[in-house]
């Protein structure tokens, strides 16, 4: 099913020359669609507007589809659909069982996301980046597209030196720790690095240990990655998000590819040595990339280098998303602009660093504990469930979090999210689950639900059906754009629209063939809401 406007629009085009920039009527007076082509055209033309616009819609012939074109004022094009193609058009969204979502050209996209620190709880950025990357994993499945879900857990590096030489100091049993009891001991031990030299230097070479493969020092390595990822999917399950193991790919699986990846820089020339460390100069950067330092350790961009390769290598990539925090920008681009001069991520590949802004308080600064520390997903997950249920408190927290373009920074103001009035996750639950309501009472009462949208006589049934043919050519724009809020405002026009159905079209007292029809537009409108929410990662109750 090609979209109607898109059909309209390469109507126009044929007679125009130009893109019609077909819009949907800012008021149901002008129509369904409006075009002001006819003035661009004009200007050009050296002839009055409405005289052209009279051309257009008599060329282009649309009858077939629109009542008698509208030329208004100084000559906007306005475009009302007839009620019989309208109808059918949402009929066809009821009979999909994709609701109109159709499936594109099959690429294999990777999506790097949540990726949490080990012996660290996580905290809202990582909140946000596993909200988000469950949405985008789910609306390029719902494409079609072969979604590889990669959680770059960070699981090595220095920090592991520390904690061992803790854990040998203290004789701490560490299989009895949970996440929380790890972050302590992350604390104790970052205090001794600080305050004591000898010990600060038995953690550096305990990191050569680690790197080399010391069995005794991976032990207790392991042991801290088992706590931590227990830790991990306990949050995981709490959010409802996709990810298991088998997503699992942490800084430490790329440690033996790092020779090669090294190897592979120096042979084309890319990586160049300077004051003893092996770095990469790109330009547009003000500072070179530094893939091995002068101690011969590796850090975050080597082993984001060595993940790039793998992700086309052998996952073969034709995307690659970063979901993280836009304090990481620069790291990105530096390692997309290394990545592609050294031949790992070739022209065809696309890379795209998904950034997002900060979660605030109330207070605007950036949200905090009660006493000031960072605020814990736990904790976050806990205050929304002491205000609602938990499937309606964990909607207040998504929506909240893919609502606002993900750039910008949010607050984050539990009492407003978790209102079943406003642009919120509950708002639209609610609707979803009224209707559902509706559609028990009618089958209480026996009523006939049509097979299809027969009736469209009143406005609001108009805008109800018309907002339902523009399910698919919505989802298929988020997976374009990766901006989530698009369907989310898509969402929340829908449930606006059919508050206004509400009050102007009754429904189970209305009779014969409108009331079939109304209820063929109730069951499809739930099932756009249902398939939404869904792809928000939200669910959708029966009952609230
Ligand atoms: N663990 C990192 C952090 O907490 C995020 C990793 C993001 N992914 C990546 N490929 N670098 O900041």
């Amino acid at each position: 099913m090609s979209s109607l406007p898109h059909t309209l629009s390469e109507r126009l085009q044929a007679v125009a020359g130009v893109d019609p920039e077909l819009r949907a009527a800012t008021k149901p007076q002008f129509g369904h669609f409006q075009s002001n082509v006819a003035l661009r055209l004009a200007k050009a033309e050296g002839r009055p507007p409405r005289e052209v616009a009279q051309r257009l819609v008599e060329q282009a012939d649309l009858s077939d589809l629109c009542e008698t074109p509208e030329i208004a004022g100084p000559g906007f094009i306005n475009l009302r659909l007839r009620t019989e193609v309208l109808a059918a058009a949402a009929s066809e969204v009821r009979a999909d069982p994709r609701h109109g979502v159709e499936p594109q050209p099959t690429q294999t996209v990777v999506i790097d996301y949540s990726a949490p620190n080990v012996a660290k709880q996580m905290h809202v950025g990582h909140l946000r980046s596993t909200i988000i990357g469950d949405c985008l994993a789910r609306v390029l499945r719902a494409l079609g597209h072969t979604v590889i879900a990669q959680n770059h857990i960070g699981d090595w590096g220095r920090q592991f030196g520390m904690l061992v030489e803790q854990i040998l100091d203290e004789q701490l049993d560490v299989a009895a720790l949970d996440l929380a009891g790890a972050e302590e001991l992350y604390r104790r031990a970052n205090d001794h690095f600080k305050a004591d030299e000898t010990f600060a230097d038995r953690a550096r070479r305990r990191v050569v240990l680690l790197q080399s493969g010391d069995e005794d020092t991976l032990a207790i390595w392991r042991q801290l990655i088992d706590i931590s990822l227990a830790g991990f999917h306990e949050a995981y399950a709490r959010l409802g998000v996709l990810l298991t193991d088998a997503d699992l790919a942490g800084e430490s699986t790329y440690n033996d590819d790092l020779p090669r990846v090294v190897a592979e820089l120096e042979a084309s020339g890319a990586a160049v040595v300077d004051d003893g460390a092996l770095v990469v100069f790109v330009e547009g950067f003000n500072a070179p990339m530094i893939v091995r330092k002068r101690d011969g350790g590796f850090g975050y961009s080597a082993t984001d280098l060595a993940a790039v390769r793998r992700r086309v290598g052998e996952l073969g990539a034709d995307r690659i998303l970063y979901v993280v925090g836009s304090e990481q920008t620069f790291h990105f681009n530096q390692v997309f602009a290394v990545a592609r001069k050294a031949g790992f991520l070739p022209e065809r590949v696309q890379a795209e660093h998904v950034g997002y802004g900060m979660v605030l308080g109330t207070d605007g600064k950036r949200l905090r504990t009660r006493d000031g520390g960072t605020m814990k997903l736990a904790d976050l997950l806990d205050a929304a469930e002491e205000r609602a249920a938990r499937p309606i408190a964990l909607a207040a927290v998504k929506y909240a979090d893919l609502s606002n373009s993900l750039v910008k920074d949010y607050v984050f103001d539990l009492d407003r999210m978790v209102q079943t009035v406003g642009d919120t996750g509950p708002y639209l639950q609610y609707a979803h689950a009224r209707l559902c309501q509706l559609l028990r009472r009618a089958e209480a009462e026996q009523a006939q639900v049509g097979e299809a949208v027969t009736v469209l006589d009143e406005p609001a049934e108009q805008t109800l059906a018309l907002l339902l043919t523009r399910f698919g050519e919505t989802v298929a724009e988020v997976g374009q754009t990766l901006q989530p809020h698009r369907l989310c405002a898509y969402l929340y026009e829908l449930a606006g629209a059919l508050s206004v159905f509400y009050e102007q079209c009754p429904v189970l007292r209305s009779e014969g063939e409108v009331r079939a029809s109304r209820l063929a537009l109730c069951v499809t409108v739930r099932d756009v809401l249902a398939a939404g929410l869904d792809l928000l990662g939200i669910e959708a109750p029966d009952r609230m």
